[in-house]
């Protein structure tokens, strides 16, 4: 039987963490995540790290933090930056409002995190928008172990004809995805 979609879109994401403790407290208190399964690394023999299953909603898991005790994790550097490996470029969070989004801009600045990018419109045609892509509002901050990590909201929907749409439901006749 054929499908008209073979990935149903995007689900959760796997991120390797120097500090375990750490890392579940940050996006726990930070963004409410919830632990739902913790396992100690050879519980399963194929597996050897440390892993953490948290969740948003009620799905198991969105988020997984791994953590291998045998590793010797230094801190990234800007030479590993500018030339080394290829890394994760950033991931990121869906706010389901601006209002959400705000709150958590004031929680992270409360926190003393730093932005490293934003408040910014990812626009090149709604007011105010600094020409990138999306259509959403979104700030950058880094995790303890610098992954960099975006929170937006109000992200386009496509409409059948590949349109782009507001999250006011607005069509931009002039923005046009390259697939449909
Ligand atoms: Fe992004």
């Amino acid at each position: 039987m054929s499908k008209a979609r073979l990935v149903s879109g995007f689900h959760h994401f796997a991120l390797e963490v120097s500090d375990m403790e750490k890392s579940i407290a940050f996006y726990r208190e930070l963004f409410g995540f919830k632990l739902s399964e913790r396992h100690p690394p050879g519980e399963i023999v194929a597996i050897p790290v440390e892993l953490a299953f948290l969740r948003v909603g009620d799905n198991h898991h969105d988020l997984v933090l791994s953590h291998n005790p045998k590793k010797k994790y230094r801190k990234r550097t800007p030479e590993d930056d500018a030339e080394g490996p290829a890394y994760i470029h950033h991931f990121a969070f869906g706010c389901p409002d601006r209002e959400a989004w705000l709150e958590v801009m004031e929680m992270v600045k409360a926190r003393g995190i730093e932005i490293i990018r934003g408040p910014v419109v990812h626009s090149k045609y709604q007011p105010g928008g600094e020409g990138s892509w999306g259509e959403n509002e979104s700030f950058y901050i880094l995790d303890p172990d610098g992954h960099r990590l975006e929170l937006f909201c109000d992200m386009a929907t496509i409409d059948a004809d590949g349109t782009f749409v507001t999250v006011r439901g607005e069509r931009i006749e002039e923005a046009k995805v390259e697939e449909i």
